[in-house]
């Protein structure tokens, strides 16, 4: 007989207390933190759903593996032991490894990118926009014609539109240092890509004499769509899914902090020797000695056990269908979210979800404020507080207005998520209830940190 209940793959051996508090204490909480969920301390807040980026539960062998670490500067196991697993599993030459996934672009396009030139990508990350642009560089997304359609079911809705790129490597031939994939991707709602679309971005790079790089971060979740929704795929392994997206590229950048299921920690790899000598040279000036690169010999350990941990198949199966059944229940609520789910969040559309509230007023912002107070339950807005402030000071707003839930991995149990979906549901019934929000103080740049809010009345 195969059960159908996907059940979590794992066993809990040791826990963390959360606190429950009452909706007047979080109320409280939220406007002693300026309306801001960022600036809420982590003990007022009962499910955090902030981001799934270092939050994740470790392994009984990545503690092992922590504890058998090498401390030594220069050469240690731990080094060793990190490269043959990233060898391993993305067949790069040259592993470079950094603190987290954003030195990885630091390094990459400080070395490789020049002032005036364009890196075109499916959709690029805040993190690795802002490093192209630090340098210079104009940083494009090319996302495939009909992904900004957030209602339309497709399979892999995180996919490169080809056309386009083909037209930017004719129309600044000498202008274009490197393409980038990001898988999943993260700004489009955590959508896969195809390997076919990883191939097709690949060979017309290869044509073209252009550098082709992966942005990894969730390459594990990536490879499992694939298994799952791809033609010709259900019968390989995640690991083989992984290698034959690896081998279409020339090197990739990557946060563990997420399929590498650790804390802390990332890499740059790469085939190019000239361009890796020149990305060792700059990680030396800020991260570290080139077989440490800002990270503590025992966060090697948890990355290369944790790489392996995030390929595995019942892990990936259990995943996906955490975030599948939430997006399941709250589309069966009549709740609008980005469709179809991804592999690490759900977005709720808070524009559809709240027609009331006008653009100028945030609706997402509103929504995620409404959220904690309500459930205790924090997550981000990816709407017009996160896009719209321009460098010239004007507004203007994000064609989206979502809300991220985003699940850090093996942290939350059924019951977590139950209760999750359940107070959505509720709010789903007083929803004209939620009142839109005024900036009352904001920094000059990335404000979604640091901004400071009030309800409008
Ligand atoms: N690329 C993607 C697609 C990401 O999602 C992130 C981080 C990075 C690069 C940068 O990695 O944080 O290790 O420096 N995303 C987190 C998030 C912060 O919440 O989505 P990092």
């Amino acid at each position: 007989m195969e059960f159908k209940t996907i059940i979590e793959p794992f066993r809990i051996r040791q826990v963390q207390s959360v606190r429950s508090t009452t909706k007047e204490e979080r109320a409280v909480a939220l406007e002693h933190a300026g309306n801001n969920v960022f600036l809420l301390k982590a003990e007022d807040v009962l499910i955090d759903l902030l981001t799934d980026s270092g939050t994740g539960a470790m392994s009984n062998e990545q503690w092992a593996g922590m504890m058998r670490s090498d401390e030594s500067y220069a050469g240690a196991d731990s080094y060793y032991r990190f490269e043959k697993a990233v060898k391993d599993i993305t067949g790069f030459k040259h592993i470079i490894p950094t603190h987290q996934g954003r030195a990885a672009e630091r390094i990459l396009f400080g070395a490789a990118v020049q002032e005036g030139e364009v890196v075109p990508n499916n959709t690029h990350f805040d993190t690795t926009r802002a490093n192209i642009e630090a340098m210079g560089g104009a940083a494009i997304d090319i996302p495939a014609p009909g992904s900004g359609d957030t209602q339309s079911i497709v399979p892999f809705k995180g996919n490169m539109d080809i056309d386009e790129l083909k037209t930017i490597l004719d129309q600044w031939s000498d202008k274009v240092p490197m393409v980038m994939m990001t898988i999943t991707n993260n700004s489009n709602g955590g959508q896969p890509v195809s390997l076919e679309n990883i191939r097709a971005a690949s060979v017309v790079c290869k044509e073209r004499g252009v550098p082709f790089f992966i942005d990894a971060c969730r390459f594990a979740e990536n490879s499992w769509f694939i298994k799952t929704r791809e033609e010709g795929y259900k019968d390989h392994t995640p690991i083989d899914i992984a290698r034959e997206i690896f081998s279409l590229a020339d090197g990739a950048t990557m946060s563990a902090k997420k399929d590498g299921m650790a804390n802390m920690g990332g890499f740059l790899a790469l085939n190019d020797d000239a361009l890796a000598e020149k990305c060792r040279s700059m990680l030396i000036l800020t991260e570290g000695f080139p077989t440490y690169g800002g990270l503590a010999g025992y966060d090697l350990e948890s990355v290369a056990i944790g790489l392996y941990e995030a390929l595995r198949e019942d892990y990936l199966a259990y995943r996906v269908r955490t975030i599948a059944y939430v997006g399941e229940r709250l589309t069966d609520a009549g709740i609008p979210i980005l469709q179809p789910p991804g592999g690490h969040a759900i977005y709720l559309d808070a524009k559809a979800w709240l027609p009331h509230i006008p653009q100028e007023q945030y609706p997402g912002w509103a929504l995620a404020n409404f959220l904690y107070i309500e459930g205790g339950i924090r997550a981000s807005e990816i709407g017009s507080v996160m896009f719209g402030q321009q460098q010239d000071g004007s507004e203007k707003f994000a064609d989206k207005e979502l809300v991220r839930l985003a699940f850090p991995r093996r942290v939350y149990t059924q019951s977590h998520i139950d209760y999750v979906v359940e107070v959505l549901c509720y709010i789903n019934t007083i929803k004209e209830s939620i009142k839109g929000v005024r900036i009352m103080k904001q920094p000059t740049a990335l404000r979604h940190f640091t901004a400071q809010f009030e309800t409008v009345e």
